[in-house]
C-alpha cells in the first residue's frame, strides 16, 4: 500500500507538524508501507520528499499516485479541513476527519456553540475582534487565545488589567478573532476517540497533564509536563469524560482519531478543545494513550490507514 504522508504546513504549528509527520512516516515505512513524503513549507509552497518545490499540481500528481493520504498537518491550512477538501476533490481516501469536522474543531468559538448544543460544558468566553477589543473590561483572570490556532501559539494568561491589551494584540497576530476565556480551575484531562468504519467508537484511556501553571508551548515541547495514563478518576468522572468526548466527537462528525481536551472541575468536565489531527510523534499524547490500551504506535497508524481504505 502506497501512503502519502503530508507534513509541515503554512501555520505556526509548522515545526510540530514536521516532527509528527517524520515520526509517522518512519513508523509506516518500518511496517512495510510504501511511504511517499510530501510537505508544505511555512509559506505554503508544496515540496517533494527531497524538499524540491513541486507546486500544487505537482503535489496533486504525487498524491494521486498513492492509495491513501495521511495529512499530518496541525493547525490552520491543514487540520482545519483544507487538506481533507483537497483529498475529497481529488477523490482520494484519507485518514482523519472530513472538511466540516476539521473546520469546526479548528474554530474554538464554533466548537463551544456545538458542544453547548449537545450538553457539554465549555469555558465561558467572550469573542473579540480588532474592532471590539477596546470594549472589553478586565475584571478577573482570563486566558486570551486566537480562535483558530494550536500548540498554544498566541495564548496568554492575563492576571492584571495591564496585561490585557498586549495579550489581545499577540492573539490578533495569529487570528482575526480572539477568545477571552475564564480561567477554569480543575485537572487537565484529555481523551481520544477513534471512529471505526463499522460505526463503532474506540475511546482511549484518559491522560492527565501534570504541569505547574499553564500547559503552554514550552511545557508542551520542552518536556516540562508529565502525562499520567490513565488519570486517577472515580467511575463517575471517567464516565462523564467519556460521554462528553463521544458527544462532541459525534456532534462534529469526526473521523479517524481526534483528541478531546477537558478541564475536570468540581461540576464535571468542561471542554477545552478538539484536535482532529492531534500531535502524532511516538511520544505524543494520542500514541501514548492507545499504547496504554495495548495498541502500539505502528499498529495505531496501521489501523487508521486500513480504516481509511475500508
Ligand atoms: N495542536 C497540537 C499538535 C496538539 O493538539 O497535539
Ligand atoms: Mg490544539
Amino acid at each position: 500500500t502506497r501512503v502519502a504522508v503530508i507534513g509541515g504546513g503554512r501555520s505556526c504549528e509548522h515545526d510540530v507538524s514536521t516532527a509528527s509527520a517524520a515520526s509517522v512516516a518512519a513508523a509506516l515505512d518500518h511496517s512495510s508501507y510504501d511511504v511517499v513524503r510530501v510537505s508544505i513549507d511555512p509559506h505554503g509552497t508544496w515540496l517533494d520528499g527531497c524538499g524540491r518545490p513541486i507546486g500544487l499540481a505537482g503535489a496533486a500528481h504525487v498524491l494521486r499516485s498513492c492509495d491513501v493520504v495521511l495529512p499530518v498537518v496541525h493547525g490552520p491550512h491543514g487540520e482545519d479541513g483544507t487538506l481533507a477538501a483537497l483529498c475529497e476533490l481529488a477523490g482520494l481516501p484519507y485518514v482523519g476527519s472530513g472538511v466540516g469536522a476539521g473546520a469546526v474543531a479548528m474554530d474554538k468559538w464554533v466548537t463551544k456553540l456545538v458542544a453547548g448544543a449537545v450538553g457539554v460544558a465549555t469555558t465561558p468566553g467572550v469573542l473579540l475582534t480588532a474592532t471590539t477589543a477596546a470594549t472589553y473590561v478586565w475584571t478577573h483572570p482570563v486566558v486570551v487565545k486566537p480562535v483558530a490556532a494550536g500548540s498554544s501559539h498566541g495564548v496568554s494568561l492575563v492576571d492584571s488589567p495591564a496585561g490585557l491589551a498586549p495579550a489581545v494584540r499577540a492573539a490578533l497576530e495569529v487570528d482575526a478573532r480572539v477568545l477571552v476565556e475564564d480561567v477554569v480551575g480543575g485537572r487537565e484531562i484529555d481523551i481520544a476517540v477513534i471512529a471505526r468504519p463499522d460505526g463503532s467508537r474506540w475511546v482511549s484511556p484518559t491522560l492527565e497533564i501534570v504541569v505547574d501553571g499553564l500547559f503552554d508551548f514550552a511545557a508542551k515541547y520542552d518536556g516540562d509536563a508529565d502525562f499520567r495514563i490513565p488519570a486517577v478518576l472515580t467511575e463517575a468522572e471517567q464516565k462523564a469524560l467519556e460521554d462528553a468526548a463521544l458527544a462532541v466527537f459525534d456532534a462534529l462528525d469526526c473521523r479517524g482519531v481526534a483528541r478531546v481536551d477537558f478541564f475536570l472541575t468540581e461540576d464535571g468536565p468542561v471542554l477545552n478543545e478538539v484536535n482532529t489531527m492531534p500531535g502524532f510523534t511516538a511520544t505524543s499524547q494520542v500514541p501514548q494513550m492507545y499504547a496504554a490500551a495495548g495498541l502500539a504506535y505502528p499498529d495505531l497508524l496501521d489501523l487508521l490507514v486500513r480504516d481509511a481504505l475500508a
